[in-house]
């Protein structure tokens, strides 16, 4: 039986930045577990969003733990910009330039660190990372935009990562990232995962605490 509790963090790259004080206030009063901040740089992904500049501005609006997800080539030289900014978790992409330095420096500022795999990255690639890292995440859509088609394709991957996680015998979470909904996300829980992210979907619904709430009962 599953004993890890389904954790639900709110991706806010589809909102309104101009408005971000709205969407902040929104998640303050909601149960969700953390707020995830995905920090793009236009050569990792063909997309470009926002640094930490942004991350510092909003840290004091809010307790909620802040979940950064780094999908950026090098994510080394601004690790410690993100840690200032005000980041309780950061995640760098395993396809990244100096991946496993940049989890050692993570953790080396004492907060939680993540290596996550794309849709096309290999499970087996994960496994020289599970002694360092607190979780794994998924990514079932190709980085770079919210709003797109959750890969079912990558629940194999999702279920092979969960038997790595329990072979190791850490306590590491596994995450998944990319058109998380009712379904999908029950899927992923089915699979092994405890922390889904979602964006649009949560966004979209008038029922906004419901909908964080019936994810985490999964
Ligand atoms: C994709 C991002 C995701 C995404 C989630 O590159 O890393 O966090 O914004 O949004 P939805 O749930 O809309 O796929
Ligand atoms: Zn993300």
């Amino acid at each position: 039986m599953r004993n890890k509790k389904v954790l639900v963090g709110a991706s806010i790259l589809s909102e309104d930045f101009f408005d971000i004080q709205k969407t902040i206030k929104k998640l303050n009063s909601s149960d969700v577990d953390f707020i995830h901040l995905d920090v793009m740089d236009g050569v990792f992904v063909p997309n470009i969003s926002f640094g930490p500049a942004f991350i510092k501005n909003i840290r004091p609006y809010t307790k909620k733990f802040f979940d950064v997800h780094l999908m950026v080539k090098n994510p080394l030289p601004y690790i410690e910009r993100f840690v200032e900014a005000g980041a309780d978790a950061i995640s760098v992409h395993i396809e990244a330039k100096n991946a496993m330095k940049s989890i050692k420096l993570i953790k080396s500022f004492g907060k939680k660190c993540c290596i996550v795999v794309n849709p096309k990255t290999d499970a087996k690639k994960v496994k020289k990372f599970l002694d360092f890292v607190d979780a794994v995440m998924v990514m079932t859509v190709e980085p770079g935009f919210g709003g797109q088609k959750f890969m079912e394709n990558q629940l194999v991957k999702i279920s092979k990562i969960s038997n790595l996680i329990k072979k190791s015998g850490r306590k590491i979470s596994l995450e998944v990232d990319g058109g998380i909904n009712f379904e999908t996300g029950k899927l992923a829980v089915q699979n092994g995962v405890n922390i889904l992210v979602v964006g649009s979907f949560l966004f979209k619904q008038k029922k906004f605490n419901e909908t964080i709430l019936k994810l985490k009962s999964y």
